[in-house]
Protein backbone atom coordinates (compact mmCIF):
# COMPACT_ATOMS: atom_id res chain seq x y z
CA UNK A 1 0.00 0.00 0.00
CA UNK A 2 0.83 3.62 -0.90
CA UNK A 3 1.41 5.93 1.78
CA UNK A 4 1.74 9.19 2.35
CA UNK A 5 1.51 11.83 5.39
CA UNK A 6 0.39 15.88 4.88
CA UNK A 7 1.39 16.57 8.51
CA UNK A 8 0.61 20.33 9.89
CA UNK A 9 -0.08 21.95 12.80
CA UNK A 10 -3.89 22.84 11.28
CA UNK A 11 -5.09 25.28 14.23
CA UNK A 12 -7.38 25.32 12.81
CA UNK A 13 -7.40 23.31 9.00
CA UNK A 14 -8.24 25.42 6.19
CA UNK A 15 -9.92 25.52 2.77
CA UNK A 16 -6.56 25.37 1.53
CA UNK A 17 -5.14 22.25 3.41
CA UNK A 18 -8.18 20.48 2.56
CA UNK A 19 -7.66 21.14 -1.43
CA UNK A 20 -3.96 19.46 -0.94
CA UNK A 21 -5.17 16.85 1.41
CA UNK A 22 -8.23 16.26 -1.19
CA UNK A 23 -5.48 15.45 -4.29
CA UNK A 24 -3.04 13.99 -2.20
CA UNK A 25 -5.61 11.30 -1.76
CA UNK A 26 -6.00 11.07 -5.28
CA UNK A 27 -2.55 10.12 -5.54
CA UNK A 28 -1.70 7.66 -2.62
CA UNK A 29 -3.77 4.73 -1.63
CA UNK A 30 -3.57 6.19 1.92
CA UNK A 31 -3.32 9.74 3.46
CA UNK A 32 -2.50 10.31 6.76
CA UNK A 33 -2.96 13.98 7.82
CA UNK A 34 -0.98 14.15 11.33
CA UNK A 35 -1.76 16.76 13.76
CA UNK A 36 1.59 17.93 15.07
CA UNK A 37 3.36 21.03 17.39
CA UNK A 38 5.01 23.89 15.93
CA UNK A 39 7.10 24.95 18.41
CA UNK A 40 7.09 28.57 17.50
CA UNK A 41 3.19 28.59 17.51
CA UNK A 42 0.60 29.01 20.08
CA UNK A 43 -2.34 27.25 19.39
CA UNK A 44 -6.36 27.93 19.33
CA UNK A 45 -7.06 24.32 19.11
CA UNK A 46 -5.77 21.54 21.47
CA UNK A 47 -4.22 18.49 19.09
CA UNK A 48 -7.06 16.42 19.92
CA UNK A 49 -9.59 19.09 18.99
CA UNK A 50 -7.47 19.73 15.68
CA UNK A 51 -7.62 16.39 14.30
CA UNK A 52 -11.39 16.37 15.38
CA UNK A 53 -12.08 18.87 12.92
CA UNK A 54 -9.66 17.61 10.07
CA UNK A 55 -11.95 14.22 10.98
CA UNK A 56 -15.16 16.19 10.30
CA UNK A 57 -13.87 17.70 7.73
CA UNK A 58 -12.99 14.84 5.44
CA UNK A 59 -15.36 12.39 6.23
CA UNK A 60 -16.65 12.02 2.81
CA UNK A 61 -12.97 11.16 1.71
CA UNK A 62 -12.55 7.13 2.30
CA UNK A 63 -8.62 6.84 2.28
CA UNK A 64 -7.74 9.51 4.75
CA UNK A 65 -7.28 9.04 8.18
CA UNK A 66 -6.68 11.81 10.78
CA UNK A 67 -4.04 11.75 14.25
CA UNK A 68 -1.91 13.45 16.08
CA UNK A 69 1.83 12.81 17.30
CA UNK A 70 4.29 14.15 19.36
CA UNK A 71 8.11 13.91 18.38
CA UNK A 72 9.85 13.80 15.11
CA UNK A 73 7.42 13.44 11.99
CA UNK A 74 10.26 10.71 10.79
CA UNK A 75 9.38 8.57 13.26
CA UNK A 76 5.74 8.71 13.05
CA UNK A 77 6.07 7.90 9.35
CA UNK A 78 8.68 4.77 10.53
CA UNK A 79 5.65 3.93 12.98
CA UNK A 80 3.12 4.08 10.38
CA UNK A 81 5.04 2.75 6.86
CA UNK A 82 5.26 5.74 5.78
CA UNK A 83 7.43 6.74 2.91
CA UNK A 84 6.00 10.50 1.42
CA UNK A 85 5.75 13.77 2.97
CA UNK A 86 3.04 15.85 1.17
CA UNK A 87 3.30 19.66 1.92
CA UNK A 88 1.83 22.41 0.27
CA UNK A 89 3.47 25.22 -0.92
CA UNK A 90 1.93 28.57 -1.32
CA UNK A 91 4.84 31.34 -2.35
CA UNK A 92 8.36 31.47 -2.38
CA UNK A 93 8.02 32.47 1.43
CA UNK A 94 6.97 29.30 2.16
CA UNK A 95 9.86 27.72 0.64
CA UNK A 96 13.34 28.58 2.87
CA UNK A 97 11.29 26.40 5.72
CA UNK A 98 10.12 24.11 4.19
CA UNK A 99 13.20 23.20 1.94
CA UNK A 100 15.16 23.12 4.71
CA UNK A 101 12.70 20.65 6.91
CA UNK A 102 12.50 18.60 4.18
CA UNK A 103 16.42 18.08 3.31
CA UNK A 104 16.59 17.42 7.14
CA UNK A 105 13.88 14.60 6.98
CA UNK A 106 15.36 13.24 4.39
CA UNK A 107 19.30 13.56 5.39
CA UNK A 108 17.93 11.96 8.53
CA UNK A 109 15.75 9.70 8.07
CA UNK A 110 15.46 9.04 4.51
CA UNK A 111 12.10 10.03 4.09
CA UNK A 112 10.95 12.08 1.12
CA UNK A 113 9.31 15.26 0.74
CA UNK A 114 6.63 16.16 -2.00
CA UNK A 115 5.62 19.59 -2.62
CA UNK A 116 2.50 20.50 -4.29
CA UNK A 117 1.59 23.81 -5.21
CA UNK A 118 -1.59 25.35 -3.43
CA UNK A 119 -4.77 26.03 -5.61
CA UNK A 120 -4.36 30.07 -6.81
CA UNK A 121 -7.80 30.10 -5.11
CA UNK A 122 -6.21 29.91 -1.23
CA UNK A 123 -2.65 30.87 -2.05
CA UNK A 124 -3.38 33.58 0.49
CA UNK A 125 -4.82 32.01 3.22
CA UNK A 126 -3.00 30.87 6.66
CA UNK A 127 -4.60 29.66 9.61
CA UNK A 128 -2.90 32.09 11.24
CA UNK A 129 -4.85 35.00 9.18
CA UNK A 130 -7.85 33.31 9.35
CA UNK A 131 -7.85 33.56 13.46
CA UNK A 132 -7.08 36.94 12.98
CA UNK A 133 -9.96 38.06 11.02
CA UNK A 134 -12.20 35.65 12.56
CA UNK A 135 -11.20 37.15 16.11
CA UNK A 136 -11.94 41.06 14.81
CA UNK A 137 -15.74 40.03 13.35
CA UNK A 138 -14.19 39.52 9.83
CA UNK A 139 -16.40 36.85 7.63
CA UNK A 140 -14.04 33.37 6.78
CA UNK A 141 -16.93 31.56 5.77
CA UNK A 142 -15.67 30.25 2.42
CA UNK A 143 -11.86 30.28 3.76
CA UNK A 144 -12.90 26.83 6.31
CA UNK A 145 -14.87 24.22 6.27
CA UNK A 146 -18.45 24.92 7.85
CA UNK A 147 -17.21 22.83 10.95
CA UNK A 148 -14.56 24.99 11.82
CA UNK A 149 -16.32 28.14 11.15
CA UNK A 150 -18.71 27.10 14.24
CA UNK A 151 -16.20 26.30 16.33
CA UNK A 152 -13.20 28.93 15.58
CA UNK A 153 -15.88 31.61 16.13
CA UNK A 154 -17.08 29.98 19.44
CA UNK A 155 -13.66 29.58 20.75
CA UNK A 156 -12.64 32.95 19.92
CA UNK A 157 -15.53 34.98 21.49
CA UNK A 158 -14.50 33.52 24.82
CA UNK A 159 -13.13 35.29 27.05
O1 LIG B 1 1.59 23.71 9.65
P1 LIG B 1 3.02 23.87 10.07
O2 LIG B 1 3.10 24.72 11.31
O3 LIG B 1 3.90 24.36 8.96
O4 LIG B 1 3.51 22.41 10.46
C1 LIG B 1 4.84 22.18 10.82
C2 LIG B 1 5.01 20.74 11.30
C3 LIG B 1 4.15 20.46 12.52
C4 LIG B 1 4.62 19.78 10.19
C5 LIG B 1 6.53 20.61 11.61
O5 LIG B 1 6.91 21.58 12.52
C6 LIG B 1 6.87 19.24 12.13
O6 LIG B 1 7.01 18.30 11.37
N1 LIG B 1 6.97 19.13 13.46
C7 LIG B 1 7.28 17.90 14.13
C8 LIG B 1 8.67 17.96 14.74
C9 LIG B 1 9.75 17.69 13.72
O7 LIG B 1 9.78 16.65 13.10
N2 LIG B 1 10.62 18.69 13.57
C10 LIG B 1 11.75 18.61 12.68
C11 LIG B 1 11.42 19.09 11.28
S1 LIG B 1 12.84 19.00 10.28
Amino acid sequence: MRRAVCPGSFDPVTNGHLDIITRAAQLYDEVIVAVGANLSKSTVFTPTERAELIREATKELDNVRVDHFEGLIVDFCRRNGISAIIKGLRAVSDFDYEMQMAQMNYSQAGVETLFMTTNPLYAFLSSSLVKEFCKYGGDVSGLVPANVLHHLSARLAQP
